[in-house]
């Protein structure tokens, strides 16, 4: 993915045991396309040695003010005009203390010092020993350089090199990544609440068995992930599947679609927005069995009998809320045939503003899929590309009809 492209960052590392985990940002900085240039304070190069940053960044790593490789012999100017942003990781609690005086006696903290402040922003992984983490100063530190305009990734919990377990680890390669991709992207939901439902449910016939669908749930997630990204605040409600939820998203999980439908009823009077991507089963076992149900070697086979699940959606959609455009919503259509016209019948029978139509057997369990966006006045075809590329195109697409007070097609 090349989600970084055309992105310069400089990589500072200060000194803690999780520059380990600073190799392996780099690489995936660069994986994403963007370039890196290292710089290391004199307490990193105690964890890690230049020689392996070099060779992933592809590019001299620098760690002194008075680097003569500089015609100018002025790192800390030529360095930091040419960046996109400057990402501290690990930042520890001294470096994060000295950040917040304005001190500038090496070459990353003189950087940071001389950065254009409208141009260059600073983003800080803060990495250190729980005590460290949770101190009054550090605590306190950390809000003054918000305020001085930072953006201070949180950290993570778990097992600390030092033996002890709590707050303050820096988060992991993937998850920062994750966080440098978010910053750079339009915060074009600023103020919005979007709820989304994804995966697929399960309803129970006894304890053992139930009926569920091939829904993986991975573009209800790449919704939820564009939907933080753009600035918004997010509430999941997830069916069962096996994916990791986005960074800084509120996740419900449920099994069954009552379950689902109680889980949205709870969240929508908080939200704007609600995109229900989730595969909902229509029916269900009338009466799910309390014990598993026995063959009994008659072969008599178990008689079925099904009653309809509610239609979350549809329920949503009739709200007050929903009729007066407070809250915008969004249904999918997952087809196997005639994707237009199901789509364009399902529109009107939920009563929404916008439907997503796609081919289910053509994007379930996939990392890519088609969508084709239709509302009263016509269609758009966002064409084939990766769940999280279309699931940016259709927040953008949310975030202008929202802007716009209504919608628009007219193909
Ligand atoms: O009726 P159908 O299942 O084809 O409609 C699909 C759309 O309706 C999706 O947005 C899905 O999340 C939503 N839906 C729902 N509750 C149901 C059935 C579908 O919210 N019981």
């Amino acid at each position: 993915m090349n989600e970084l492209a055309g992105k310069h960052i400089v990589l500072g590392l200060t000194g803690g045991i999780a520059c380990y985990k600073a190799a392996e940002l780099c690489r995936a900085l660069i994986k994403a396309d963007a370039t890196v240039q290292v710089v290391m304070t004199a307490a990193a190069e105690q964890f890690i040695t230049a020689v392996t940053l070099q060779a992933l960044s592809n590019r001299p790593v620098y760690d002194s003010q008075w680097d003569s490789r500089e015609p100018n012999n002025m790192p800390h100017i030529n360095l930091s005009r040419e960046a996109d942003a400057i990402l501290i990781a690990p930042c520890s609690a001294d470096f994060m203390a000295k950040l917040l005086h304005g001190r500038a006696d090496d070459l990353l903290s003189l950087m940071c010092l001389a950065r254009p402040l409208e141009k260059v922003p600073l983003l800080i992984a803060p990495a250190m020993n729980r005590e460290m983490w949770s101190h009054p100063a550090t605590q306190r530190n950390l809000i003054q350089l918000q305020a001085d305009g930072a953006t201070v990734f949180g950290v993570g919990h778990g097992d600390q090199a030092c033996g002890e377990t709590g707050d303050g680890r820096m988060l992991e390669a993937q998850e920062l990544l994750e966080e440098v991709v978010a910053f750079f992207q339009p915060k074009i939901l600023l103020g919005q609440h979007v709820l989304i439902t994804a995966g697929p449910t399960y309803e129970a016939i006894d304890p053992v068995r139930g009926i569920t669908n091939r829904s993986s749930g991975k573009m209800g997630f790449a919704l939820a992930r564009a939907a933080r990204e753009a600035g918004a605040e997010v509430t999941l409600v997830a069916g069962p599947v096996s994916l990791a939820e986005p960074r800084g998203v509120r996740r419900f999980d449920v099994r069954s679609a009552l379950e689902m439908a109680q889980a949205v009823e709870g969240a929508v009077p908080a939200a704007t927005v609600f995109i229900a991507t989730a595969a909902v089963a229509d029916w269900r076992p009338a009466l799910a069995a309390d014990k598993k149900m026995k063959k009994d070697g008659s072969g008599r086979v178990p008689e079925l009998s099904f009653v309809e699940n509610p239609d979350i959606l549809a329920g949503v959609a009739k709200s007050p809320r929903a009729r007066s455009r407070q809250l915008y919503c969004v249904g999918f259509a997952a087809e196997s045939h005639d994707l237009l016209t199901n789509a364009q019948e399902k529109l009107l029978r939920k009563d929404v503003p916008l439907l997503v139509a796609n081919i289910g057997p053509e994007t379930f369990g996939r990392d890519d899929n088609a969508l084709l966006l239709v509302d009263a006045h016509g269609t758009q075809d966002l064409g084939r590309d990766s769940k999280i590329n279309l699931a940016r195109k259709l927040i953008a697409e949310i975030a202008s009809r929202l802007k716009a007070g209504e919608p628009k097609n007219e193909n």
